[in-house]
């Protein structure tokens, strides 16, 4: 329903190097069964029935967007910065103009091709009548040991309450943006939501959607999207 409010809009920022991936090409580009990562993150948003626009964002010096064929509602914004932050602050600011500030925005990771409908659905479930807004994550399995920075364990952290945060993160638009401006060094938009003493809801997401990172990960990513 066009006039459905508020809307749900996807911003997937793209605009990384994939230094750690250590390939000439950036990692959002590998092929991965078949296609490139990115399209298997853009056709998943697309085929996402609650959500209205997805928009991507890439480095205004991007040499490999022009030539993919991406799915409906799919917009580029050439607007990437030079950090994850910046790249998605650069896209909030732009689509400001056709974007409510009570609109839902889901930043989601170009590096996370294992996410699926369903998990979108879930999120949006989960959230959609929240006060604050929430991102997927899971809880952690291993026993975590706190280093004393010279290779050693100095000491065991309980995991009982600790989650490994996931994309999409899910928040309003206006909130989002004015705590992305102020927060300094995050890697995530729930620490922004964080700072300004807000707690964002943690909803189960599933291993599927871990980040694509190093070299070895391609195998691993490419068996879950085979699988589904
Ligand atoms: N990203 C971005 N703009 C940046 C840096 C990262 O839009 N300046 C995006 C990446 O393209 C990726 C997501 O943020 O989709 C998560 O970042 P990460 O996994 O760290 O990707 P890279 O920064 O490309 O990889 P690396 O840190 O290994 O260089
Ligand atoms: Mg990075």
């Amino acid at each position: 329903d066009e006039m459905s409010f508020p809307s749900f809009v996807a911003l997937i920022p793209a605009a990384g190097v994939g230094a750690r991936m250590g390939a000439s090409i950036p990692k959002q580009y590998a092929p991965l069964a078949g296609k490139p990562m990115l399209l298997h993150v853009l056709e998943t948003f697309s085929a996402a029935p609650q959500v209205d626009q997805v928009y991507l964002v890439v480095s205004p010096a991007d040499a490999y967007i022009d030539e993919l064929l991406l799915p409906p509602r799919c917009t580029v914004l050439r607007c990437g910065g030079d950090t994850r932050q910046a790249s998605v602050t650069n896209g909030l600011r732009a689509i400001a103009p056709q974007t409510e500030p009570d609109d839902w925005v889901l930043v989601h990771d170009a590096a996370r091709p294992g996410l699926t409908v369903e998990l979108i659905d879930k999120l949006i479930a989960f959230v959609k009548e929240d006060a604050v807004g929430g991102l997927l994550a899971v809880p952690v399995v291993d026993t975590i040991k706190h280093s004393n920075g010279h290779g050693r364990a100095e000491r065991t952290v309980s995991r009982e309450l600790l989650w490994a945060a996931q994309t999409p993160q899910m928040f309003r638009h206006g909130q989002l943006l004015d705590a992305l401006s102020r927060a300094q060094d995050i890697t995530d938009e729930a620490s922004a939501i964080e700072a300004l003493g807000l707690h964002p809801k943690l909803v189960e997401g599933s291993p599927r959607n871990f980040k694509v990172t190093l070299p070895e990960d391609l195998a691993v990513a490419e068996l879950h999207l085979k699988g589904m």
